[in-house]
């Protein structure tokens, strides 16, 4: 099979046109795009514009009282996910690298949702267990080799009728590769078939940025 990359999934001009018809983020979001990309070893992991405005859609309909994000990097998905919290939701945030953490957090204090985000810093694996809480919304965006474990972990405390967000699930196109090379590519192929085989939920694929699955778990299974 052809290698695939990026610019094959979705074509450049493809996504500016979507971006240009698609609302703008707003002051503080720009900045935290503009300062990762700007100051970050590694900005490419950033949400970024349409699937940050995406995944606020999303929380909007859900308009969940409990949200988990694994993986906070700089900020931007935690506060994209915030805008559809209930007045009174709280949404956690896992992340183990601390000066990401405190970057995160200083952005989360100037946004209009800050006291209602909490900022968790360590191993995800670890934090989760910890967390008593029923989550209505979880998004998955930490390493992918463990995709799998997060899942589990989060369907324990996800209420019937909830969602999970799982970020990177074509891996830049190399999940569609015949041989797969890499271990975030088989780690994520291994995470898409155990979603598609697991009956108690309902899911679909989304192909924005770097592939989404929205996940449904049921009320009956
Ligand atoms: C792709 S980035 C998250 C991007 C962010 N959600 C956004 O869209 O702006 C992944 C983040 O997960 C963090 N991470 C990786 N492994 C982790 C682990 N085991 N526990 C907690 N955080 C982890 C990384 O340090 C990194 O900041």
């Amino acid at each position: 099979m052809q290698k695939l990359d990026r610019l094959e999934i979705i074509p450049a001009r493809v996504e500016a046109y979507a971006a240009d018809y698609t609302t703008k983020d707003d002051a503080l979001l720009s900045e935290i795009a503009e300062y990762t990309l700007r100051e970050h070893a590694e900005p490419h992991m950033l949400s970024g514009h349409l699937q940050g405005q995406l995944l606020t859609q999303l929380s909007r309909m859900i308009q969940p009282e409990r949200i988990l994000e694994i993986g906070t990097f700089t900020g931007y998905s935690a506060i994209c996910l915030a805008k559809g919290l209930k007045h009174s939701g709280i949404l956690h945030t896992i992340e183990k690298r601390p000066d990401d953490a405190r970057l995160a957090r200083s952005f989360f204090d100037r946004s209009c949702f800050g006291n209602q985000m909490i900022v968790h810093e360590g191993e995800a694996e670890k934090i989760i267990e910890t967390l008593n809480e029923t989550w209505d919304l979880a998004f998955i965006d930490a390493d992918k080799i463990n995709y799998v474990l997060y899942y589990e972990l989060v369907m324990q405390k996800l209420r019937p009728g909830g969602w999970i967000i799982a970020d990177n699930v074509l891996f830049h196109g190399t999940v569609l590769e015949e041989n797969l090379k890499g271990k975030n590519a088989k780690a994520i192929h291994d995470f898409n078939r155990h979603v598609a085989s697991d009956n108690r939920v309902e899911q679909v694929m989304i192909t924005v940025r770097d592939g989404l699955t929205l996940i449904y778990k049921k009320d009956k299974f």
